[in-house]
Formats: C-alpha cells, structure tokens, sequence
C-alpha cells in the first residue's frame, strides 16, 4: 500500500530532532507518548542522538524521571528487547519547568510567588543550556497540556530564545472549548509560530483504518461512481466506548461528548468520507477538500437542536456507577449534571454529492461495547424481484479488529424457494497483512519528527469545526432540560434510536 503522506522537505527516515514534551510526565505522555516513541526507536525510526526532554513542575532528575518511565511504561511495551528499552531510557531527560504558574496536568493554577518565580526561570534556563549548540536539529514542542497553557507556554519558550527555524510546535486537542477561544488560542500560538510549524494533533488521523478509507476511496476504481446521493442512503459514523470517566470529571464536566469527541474525532471521519477526490496526495490538497465539507455543513440552530442532536448522561447500570457517582476529587456540581455522556447528531451536508444523504454521528461513554466504525447505508434496489432482501452496507471498522466489510445479499443453499441472506465480504488487517499495525501516536509522531502535517488539522478546520458546534453547544446551555439518562453498559438513551426512527432508519447494529 503506498503511503498517503508525503514529506516536504527530504528527510531520511531518522534525523535528528529534540522532542520537547510540556507535560512530559503526565498520563498521555505515559500511556501514549512514550510507548509510541520506544517502538519508533526500536523500528530506527529515530536517529541516535533525538532526545526526548519532558518538561514538569516535578521537581524530578533525569535518573528520577528514567526510573518513573522504567516503572509506568515498560510494561507496555514488549519485554524482549531490554538493550532496545535501555537504549530508550538513555534518550530521555527532564527538567522542571513551570508555565506561568499553569499546570501542564491540568490541576489548576498556583501562587507566582518569589521562590517559584527564581525556579521558573531557571528551568528555562537548564532547558535553553541543553538545547544550546542543538540549533541545527529540529526542534518539536509537544504540548500535552491543557490548552489554557499553550499561548503562555509558546511566548516564554520565544522569550528564552528557545523557538528556532527549524522548530515546531504540537498542540494536543481539545483546541478551545468554543470557536472564540479556539481563535484566540490559535492567534497566541501564532504570533511565535508560523503555520507551517503547527501540528494540531487528532489522533483519530492516525488510526490505520482512517487512513485506509482515503486508499480505499482513491485507489479504488469502483467506489466513486457510487460514492453519491445517487446510491447511498445515509451514513453512521460511531465511536462507542466501553469506559466510563473515573477520575476525569474536572476534565469531562467542561467537555462532554460534544466537545471532546464530535468536534474532533467524528468530524474528521465525516470529513475523509464525505470529501472530494483531491488532486493531489499532499497536505494542502487533502486539507483544502476537507474544510470544504466542514464548510458545507448545515448549522443546526435554536430550536433545530432538539429534532437533531440527542444527548445522554449515563446513570447506575450493569453493575457501574452513574456518571455523577464516579471517582473523583470534587464533588459533583450543576455543571456535572448538565454535561452529555452521549450525543447523536443528525448532519447535512448541502453539496451536490450529498444532498439529502444524512450522517448520524454518535459517541458515547460506557457503552456496551467499544466500536467505531464507519458505516455506509446503500440504498434499496430499485426494483426487487426476491423477497427480504435488505440493502447493501459498507462497514469500515476502526477497533476493535480493523478491517472493511461489505456486507452483500446472497443466495442460501438450497433448492426450492430463493431464500436471501447479508453476508459480508470481509478484509481484517490483522489477518491480512502480518506487520505489527503502529498505534495512531507512533504514525503520527513519526510525522511530526519528519515535518509532514499532512494528518494535522490546520487552522481553517478547526474553527469551521467550532462553527457548526457552537450553535448546539448554545442551545443545549440555553435549554431548561438535562441529557437523558442511559443505564451504564447500553447503547444510549431512546433519543437516540428516535432520530434514527423518524425516517423508517436504525442503527447499523440493530439491523444485523
Ligand atoms: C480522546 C478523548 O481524544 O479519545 C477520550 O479525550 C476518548 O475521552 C479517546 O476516550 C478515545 O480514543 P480511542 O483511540 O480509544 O478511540
């Protein structure tokens, strides 16, 4: 399969960069970061003098921060390679440095007293001393911290003369929590960095599957013609996870489903399904074509939001705690009772290719099974000779087992009457292909470090994004009602099969 990213400037595969990662000992740097790092290094995707600095209010040395990755992450990874994780370790430094008072880990904020003040300046200063005499790699600022610290953390990096040419900067999602703080985010971070330095990170771009509907699409003669209002009914975008909040309400309690999942993830994945051949396999081309789709999305205002969007607060079910019983540090508030679990929307795009063709889009928390898939509904036949036949679906699974399925009617053996049967013609990576499939983080990472933002989002999206979110974000704030409560381990409240139900449609799993 030939890869869909291209380079561009030439690179080898391994060159040197300093990876600097603002929150470096946090839990993504932990359970993604890191381990995606040690598989790069052990398939010589990173040269060997990259070095890997986090930065933290730890107060940790080098040998301390080794010792907590040893501890937190090595069972990660496999355990057959302990020169190769070694080796690994050696990478890796740490210096503690405090953002303007804000905590890479989110906790909060803290007192800018003197003492503090000296300490921040000179872990800027042991960070500038060890990249010093470095001018000459690329240098890449990853920040795995709440997005409330990336201006703050951009200007005092400039400001210690830390950002070179050849920097760039990675911005972890959420970006904002609505379009104006997306926009002001965006403008902080860019009066240091230029565009091209700017890799908003959506690690859904990542996943192989994501990347396969676009080689799926492009690569394939036989999808296009069909790929239209002409022949597809409508489309199902979900991403149902099994996992509840526990321990992440001071996050989840701001985000909710709306925020933390459909304004990037499942956007994205309509994107790439819904835009128009590029005309070239390049960052700018592939990224124009999806904020046209953005941009061709119609708002869902004021009183619309109700027939369209459904949102769901799972309660005590199968054994699990409600939302508001999870583990958490603070008690639950108003603002825990309002935020949705689960949301499903009802998406239009007004173009000429999908004109009355609607795309459901769900995700939810607690869920009875973890799946995120594509599903593309064709219409019925349009004249049917065989009774009970149902229409063809293409199923594009993202996890678990990714793979593509195209779900066909067939004849039952048998003589005497033609009975019909679905079956799928199915493609499993995993059984196909005998590479190790790389975790979104380490296809992504690798990206990064080569300077490709093909699989980034660029400003222009992200705030198009924002713009079809905020009007539901609004009136779901202005609305009197609460989320619909779901017991844990099922699939979302009723809503979200009425959406589905007024048109005659249901959900892909219930039809099978
Ligand atoms: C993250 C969200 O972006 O994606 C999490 O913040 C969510 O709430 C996660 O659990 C899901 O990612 P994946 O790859 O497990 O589907």
């Amino acid at each position: 399969m030939s890869s869909l990213t291209t380079s561009p400037v030439p690179v080898s595969a391994a060159h040197t960069a300093d990876l600097v990662v603002f929150g470096g000992t946090g839990d993504l740097s932990m359970r993604k970061l890191l381990p995606a790092l040690y598989h790069s290094d052990r398939d010589g995707r990173l040269s060997p003098e990259t070095r890997v600095i986090a930065l933290s209010r730890g107060g940790l040395d080098d040998a301390d921060f080794r010792g907590k990755v040893d501890a937190e992450v090595r069972d990660q990874v496999p355990a057959d390679d302990p020169a190769g994780w070694r080796r690994f370790l050696g990478r890796l430094r740490h210096v503690s440095v405090d953002v303007g008072g804000l905590d890479p880990q989110g906790a909060g904020e803290q007192g800018a007293g003197e003492a503090r003040r000296v300490g921040r300046r000179s872990g800027w200063e042991t960070l500038a001393a060890l990249l010093a005499g470095h001018e000459d790699r690329d240098r890449v600022f990853y920040l795995a911290s709440p997005p409330r610290t990336f201006g703050a953390f951009c200007r005092e990096a400039a400001g210690a003369g830390l950002v070179t040419p050849r920097s760039r900067v990675v911005l972890e999602k959420p970006l904002g929590h609505d379009l104006a703080s997306a926009q002001r985010i965006n403008d902080e971070v860019g009066a240091i960095f230029d565009e091209r330095q700017i890799f908003r990170i959506d690690h859904y771009l990542g996943k192989e599957t994501v990347q396969n509907l676009l080689v799926l699409r492009f690569a394939n003669a036989f999808l296009e013609p069909i790929w239209n209002s002409l022949w597809i009914d409508h489309v199902q975008i979900t991403a149902a996870e099994t996992v509840g909040t526990p321990g992440r309400r001071g996050y989840y309690d701001h985000a909710g489903a709306l925020r933390d999942m459909v304004q990037n993830h499942l956007l994205q994945l309509l994107c790439l399904t819904a835009m128009e051949p590029p005309a070239r396999n390049d960052r700018e081309a592939i990224r124009d074509e999806k904020v046209k789709v953005l941009q061709a999305l119609r708002p869902i205002t004021g009183g619309e939001v109700d027939r369209f969007t459904v949102r769901g607060q799972y309660v005590e079910g199968g054994g699990m705690p409600g939302y508001l019983d999870e583990p958490a540090s603070t008690p639950p508030t108003e603002e825990s009772c309002r935020v949705e679990t689960f949301t499903a929307i009802r998406a239009e795009i007004r173009n000429w290719r999908w004109a009355g063709v609607p795309f459901y889009l769900r995700t939810g928390k607690r869920m009875p099974r973890r799946t995120s898939e594509i599903v593309v509904r064709f219409k019925d036949v349009p004249h049917s000779i065989y009774p009970g036949g149902t229409p063809n679906r293409l199923v594009l699974r993202l996890q678990p087992e990714e793979g593509i399925e195209l779900h066909i009617m067939a004849k039952e053996p048998g003589a005497g009457e033609v009975t019909l049967k679905p079956v799928p013609l199915s493609l499993s990576f995993g059984e196909t292909f005998t590479a190790r499939v790389p975790e979104a983080y380490e296809r992504l990472l690798t990206d990064v470090l080569s300077g490709n933002p093909t699989l980034f989002m660029r400003r222009d999206e992200v705030e198009a994004a924002w713009r079809w979110i905020d009007p539901i974000l609004a009136a779901w704030e202005a609305s009197p009602g609460l989320p619909e409560p779901y017991p844990a381990g099922t699939s979302g409240p009723a809503g979200a099969r009425e959406l589905l139900g007024r048109s005659g449609r249901s959900w892909h799993e219930e039809e099978s």
